[in-house]
């Protein structure tokens, strides 16, 4: 079943009523992207939880919303919701996006229809911190040059992982929309891919000029071609700035200060977590070895008993991060007092 609707438009997560075949949520399975667009209807909590744990949906916003409807699904389906929100939260723990949806949903119960509404809200929020998102990050993007920019971003921080355009995906989309982007290059992001499968699919279903590159091949283009920014979203961003992102990032930041090129991170409010104080205190999610060993579970990259370290996440320090966009508007260093300024503890 096709999972991309008008003019590009791609959706992680749907809520499915019962009158449409629900109570279940819909997911775009993104581990068979970009072959194949095959559509999931999770009708159990257990369902939900294998397929964020396999990463058929992902990105820490989507993340969001697929647990709070996992909640409400919990709430009908007799896991019971506070059980749902345990296990469903449990399946990534460095996306703090996750925790904090279902911890939201469950918080507006115990009526699931008051829970179904808060999850929709959480949706809803999302698409439009992204939306702004997007502004801020093309201003401040557009400020800095004259004529047309080009970004380098890494993993897929756009449609299929936030439900909204993007976080640094929407950031490259609305500049490229304003007429103001030269290139995006899509680093391809091992070993799952998310750049090169998922990225690199939404912006050739836009129509945005985009190039995929091996990791590898960052230095190089920093140091020869003209990048402009890099741009990349999070997974959770401690009080201090420091930032947890997929594997690599905190490489491309330290090649970004070394080349002399501002390096962004883009994530709604939501990603702030004001009780964990700096990246250290972060848990960084580690995942099958095979994922390195393998290709995307097929070909083999290395000896079956070779061991192999597969951490999923890596973590930015903070004076490495130029500026982080956010919903409400753009943060700078020093990021303890800028940040707390714009996302208060709750
Ligand atoms: O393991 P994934 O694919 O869920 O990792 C996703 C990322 O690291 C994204 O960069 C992050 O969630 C920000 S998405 C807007």
């Amino acid at each position: 079943m096709g999972g991309q609707g008008a003019a590009g438009e791609l959706f992680a997560v749907r809520w499915l009523p019962a009158g449409e075949g629900g109570p279940a949520v819909r997911l775009l399975d993104q581990t068979v992207l970009p072959s194949r667009a095959v559509t999931l209807d999770c009708a159990s909590v257990e369902r939900l939880a294998e397929a964020i744990a396999s990463l058929r949906v992902r990105g820490a916003p989507a993340l969001g919303v697929a647990g709070a409807y996992g909640v409400v699904l919990g709430a009908l389906a007799g896991t019971g919701a506070e059980v749902a929100a345990a296990t469903l939260t449990a399946q990534r723990p460095t996306a703090v996006n996750l925790g904090w949806a279902c911890r939201r949903t469950l918080a507006a119960g115990p009526s699931a229809g008051d829970m179904l509404a808060e999850a929709r809200r959480i949706e809803e929020e999302n698409r439009a911190a992204c939306a702004a998102m997007g502004r801020h990050g093309a201003a401040l993007i557009a400020g800095r040059r004259r004529g047309r920019a080009s970004l380098l971003t890494h993993c897929n921080t756009g449609m299929l992982a936030c439900q909204g355009i993007g976080t640094a995906f929407g950031v490259a989309r609305t500049l490229w929309e304003d007429g103001g982007l030269a290139t995006l290059w899509v680093d391809e992001t091992r070993p799952l891919l998310q750049g090169s499968r998922l990225t690199a699919f939404e912006a050739a279903a836009l129509g945005m000029p985009h190039a995929v590159v091996c990791d590898g091949a960052a230095a190089g283009l920093m140091a020869r071609e003209r990048i402009d920014a890099v741009v990349v979203g999070a997974d959770r961003i401690a009080a201090n700035g420091d930032t947890a992102n997929k594997v690599g990032t905190c490489a491309l930041a330290v090649l970004a200060a070394h080349f002399g090129v501002p390096f962004y991170v883009v994530a709604p409010t939501s990603t702030i977590d004001a009780g964990c104080p700096t990246g250290d205190d972060v848990e960084i999610e580690q995942r099958d070895p095979d994922e390195v060993r393998l290709a995307l579970g097929s070909v083999r990259l290395a000896p079956a008993d070779s061991p192999a370290h597969n951490p999923a996440f890596d973590v930015t320090p903070a004076r490495l991060v130029t500026a982080i966009v956010t919903e409400h508007g753009v943060a700078e260093p020093p990021y303890t007092a800028s940040l707390a300024r714009l996302a208060p503890a709750s």
